[in-house]
């Protein structure tokens, strides 16, 4: 036998694909699809202010969110789109930055799987270069013929086939869930090539880090304000413990903190804004972020229900979450249930 070797991604999937025999390979050429289309907005978000057309923000051009979109999530958003759409296991696709689903050119195969993705997540950000990352969950898609609609992408968490995310960070990393734990995998810039660096990845389930975008405070629910005033209470306070807080407006970079070494995250929903029930969106934000802490044996929540256990009502559907260390989200969810 050969001395063991880094696996790359594409051997990985071949490793897991031999668990099914019958597999098609559909889904290992989906996977090596999102990869490769990370990896190329990898390099157009490194060149920084140098990439043609920079990374401000397009003029005036305003996303089915309302927000003002960085000239950046239309062009990640373009790639997801273009890199996708011929593989032939796609019936259609979905996006943070398209207002319905869209469909695959008549010119391509259709397959069994639905893609849905935040193609840039913290884009608001960017300019300052921070880190961003791009989020997607493959869902199963309905069987026949027929254009894709709405209604097909409105599946429970707890369904999806697969997720991760990929964060564009000083290494580009590339985290992976197929419902079999997660692995990392760490962008070789020379090989082109994501290699396994943190397989069988686990979020400590104990932690004294907590993040919150705390200008918020005055919108928060009882259970939330108890729960971040007994944090900065400290070793003083009934958690007899000093806490830690992070915020980097950017849920990517925060989920993989987590993942590396715990912690919380909590964008709860707040009454800020009455037509928006939490800030984050469900089906290509939460479901997915969710599905990774969780396969890692961490803990996703909207504080009242398991998010993966949301039956999403619209496409950019948004949601309270609190996710990370399976004892504080625990935490967080009684203080909802003591209400
Ligand atoms: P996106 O850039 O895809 O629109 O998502 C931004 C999200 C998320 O990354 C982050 O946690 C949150 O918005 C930041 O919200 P604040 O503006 O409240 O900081
Ligand atoms: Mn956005
Ligand atoms: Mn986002
Ligand atoms: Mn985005």
């Amino acid at each position: 036998m050969t001395t063991p070797h880094r696996l790359t991604l594409t051997q990985f999937l071949i490793e897991e694909r031999r668990r099914f025999p019958d597999a098609s390979g559909d889904f290992n050429s989906l996977i090596l699809n999102v990869a490769l289309a990370c990896k190329s907005i990898a390099r157009k978000v490194a060149c920084g202010a140098l990439l043609e057309g920079g990374h401000g923000d397009v003029g005036g051009a305003v996303n089915v969110q309302g927000e003002t979109q960085k000239e950046m999530d239309v062009v990640s958003n373009e790639v997801f789109l273009q890199v996708n759409e011929w593989c032939g296991c796609l019936a259609g696709m979905a996006s943070e930055e398209m207002e319905s689903p869209y469909q695959i050119a008549d010119c391509y195969p259709k397959g069994k799987y639905l893609l849905v993705f935040d193609p840039l997540d913290g884009s608001s950000n960017i300019d300052v270069n921070v880190s961003v990352g791009s989020i997607f969950s493959v869902l199963r898609a309905p069987m026949g013929e027929a254009a894709v609609t709405e209604q097909d992408f409105l599946q429970a968490g707890a369904g999806q086939v697969a997720a991760g995310y990929a964060v564009y960070g000083p290494a580009t990393m590339l985290v992976l869930t197929v419902g079999n734990g997660v692995n990392g995998f760490t962008l070789d810039v020379n090989l082109g090539e994501f290699m396994l660096t943190h397989p069988a990845m686990q979020v400590p389930a104990d932690t004294s880090e907590f993040a919150i975008n705390a200008s918020n405070s005055r919108f928060w629910e009882p259970p939330v304000k108890r729960y971040v005033d007994e944090c900065l209470a400290g070793r003083t306070g009934v958690r007899g413990k000093d806490f830690n807080m992070r915020w980097i407006a950017s849920m990517v970079a925060e989920a993989h903190r987590i993942l590396m070494r715990g912690g919380v995250f909590l964008y709860p929903r707040d009454s800020k804004d009455a037509s928006k029930p939490g800030r984050l969106r469900l089906l290509y934000e939460a479901n997915p972020i969710g599905f990774v802490i969780e396969q890692a044996g961490g803990r996703a929540s909207t504080g009242r229900q398991p998010v993966l256990a949301v039956q999403p009502s619209s496409l950019h559907q948004r949601i309270g979450l609190v996710f990370g260390s399976r004892h504080e989200v625990e935490r967080i969810e009684r203080y909802h249930n003591d209400l």
